[in-house]
């Protein structure tokens, strides 16, 4: 098979990374979640005390693997900080040419905000992968804390945390979270992961 790169573009906890990862794994590619290099950056701004609303570019610059594959980058203050430096013009430029790499030589599953319109657009599949701010903000529960309930009022703060960062990316002028003109839409709400997954694969299959 040619090289592949499969884009998945979309708002937070839509299940991009689900998507990708199997998508990957059934395809053998090899896979690159974004989200972590924004994710990394922010983590160098708080763990140095600096605001990661402030300039990140000489962060984005030093980021090295062992910053990927940090265990804290899960969480809430990261969360934001990504969302923050990821709005930084010199932050995108930084980490452009490093995504392109990663799939230069073997094609690649890469999931984002602007893998379809900026990073790779002339990707061979864009996906383009959405759900309501409430699944989100449940997926994105579940996903942190397991089964412990969520009342209503813990609800309505994670949908209003999830809703603000999405405006953020979709808002900012570098590289915003767009759907491109020529993605595959998929909605999520009422959808198993598996059942997300045979509908993409069929769709790379006629498509490929
Ligand atoms: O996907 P994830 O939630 O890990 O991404 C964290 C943040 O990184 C997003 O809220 C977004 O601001 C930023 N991001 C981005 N472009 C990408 C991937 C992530 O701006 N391609």
């Amino acid at each position: 098979m040619r090289r592949l790169v499969i884009a998945v573009d979309g708002p937070a906890a839509a299940g991009k990374g689900t998507l990708a990862k199997a998508l990957a794994a059934r395809l053998a590619l090899p896979y690159l979640d974004t989200g972590l290099l924004y994710r990394a950056v922010a983590r160098r701004m708080i763990n140095a005390g600096l605001d990661p609303a402030g300039d990140a570019s000489k962060e984005a610059t030093a980021l090295l693997q062992e910053d990927l594959a940090r265990t804290d980058l899960r969480v809430p203050e990261v969360d934001r900080g990504a969302s923050l430096v990821a709005a930084q013009p010199a932050v995108r430029h930084a980490l452009l040419e490093r995504q392109r790499v990663f799939a230069a030589q073997t094609g690649a599953v890469v999931d984002g905000r602007d893998i379809g319109t900026v990073v790779f657009p002339d990707a061979d599949v864009k996906f383009f992968i959405t759900a309501s701010p409430q699944a989100r903000a449940l997926r994105r529960h579940r996903q942190t804390q397991g089964e412990k309930v969520l009342d209503g009022e813990a609800l309505a703060v994670a949908v209003a945390e999830i809703t603000e960062r999405d405006a953020r990316d979709s808002s900012r002028e570098t590289a915003p979270l767009l759907e491109a003109p020529d993605a595959i839409r998929i909605e999520t709400d009422t959808l198993s992961a598996a059942e997300v997954l045979e509908k993409a694969c069929k769709i790379i299959s006629e498509r490929c």
